[in-house]
């Protein structure tokens, strides 16, 4: 199994520094890969774990100030990337466009996208959730070649499940695997929201899940590593 670890905009230098220590202890055959600050992308240090970014710039090197591009990302040992993460969709008002564009600047420096998508509570309830899921993966794949279709790792995640310790059903969730798998029978994808050492006996039944994103969780080593052992 994939198990990305969302660090989101925590940890300073020394906390950081701590926080590594521990992961480095924690012995485990799923692929671990860690997402953490762009500032702490400097300090990883691993030779257990992959190093991913939480975004990425649209554009290249050159006049942007703030923004930080796939070729930078790429000379830190950076080999994969969240990219329309749901905070950053809702925070940041990326676009569609914005994230398309930053998928293709990933592919091109041999960056793996990891491309989050998921409905609101409402766009859920209202039972558009379908076409929102939808034109958030075929914005982003209609452009690219099927070589790098196959690179995109997806991860599910519904953003009314993000940090409030409710997960769906096992049912919903397959219901979205085979709804990705329609458009790209290749990929590998992830769940994530919530998910935690508590909850993953039953999203072990999901099926067709090849990993998970993990926030909160990512943040606690001892709870990860429970996690990671219970996961299948
Ligand atoms: P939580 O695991 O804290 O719900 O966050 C999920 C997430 O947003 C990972 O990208």
């Amino acid at each position: 199994m994939i198990v990305a670890l969302n660090n989101k905009s925590n940890l300073g230098k020394t906390e950081f520094g701590l926080y590594q220590e521990k992961l480095n202890t924690i012995n485990t055959n799923h692929t671990l890969i860690l997402c953490p600050t762009t500032l702490n992308i400097s300090l990883f240090s691993s030779n257990k774990l992959f190093l991913g970014s939480q975004n990425v710039s649209k554009t290249d090197d050159g006049a942007y100030t703030g923004e930080v591009s796939a070729k930078q990302l790429k000379s830190y040992g950076v080999s994969y990337c969240i990219v329309g993460h749901s905070e950053r969709r809702q925070y940041q008002k990326e676009s569609l466009d914005d994230i398309s564009e930053k998928v293709k600047k990933l592919l091109e420096n041999d960056i793996i996208p990891i491309l989050c998508i998921g409905e609101t509570k409402e766009e859920r309830l209202s039972n558009n959730y379908k076409e929102v899921l939808l034109k958030e993966i075929n914005s982003v794949i209609t452009t690219l070649q099927q070589e790098e279709k196959d690179k995109i790792i997806v991860a599910y995640e519904p953003i009314w499940s993000i940090g409030t310790g409710l997960i769906p059903t096992n049912e919903e969730i397959e219901e979205v695997n085979q709804l990705i798998k329609e458009l790209l029978p290749n990929n590998k994808i992830l769940y994530g929201g919530s998910a935690n050492e508590n909850n993953i006996e039953q999203l072990n039944n999901v099926k067709g899940i090849d990993g998970y994103l993990l926030g909160g969780l990512s943040l606690k080593p001892d709870n990860l590593n429970i996690f990671l052992n219970k996961i299948n």
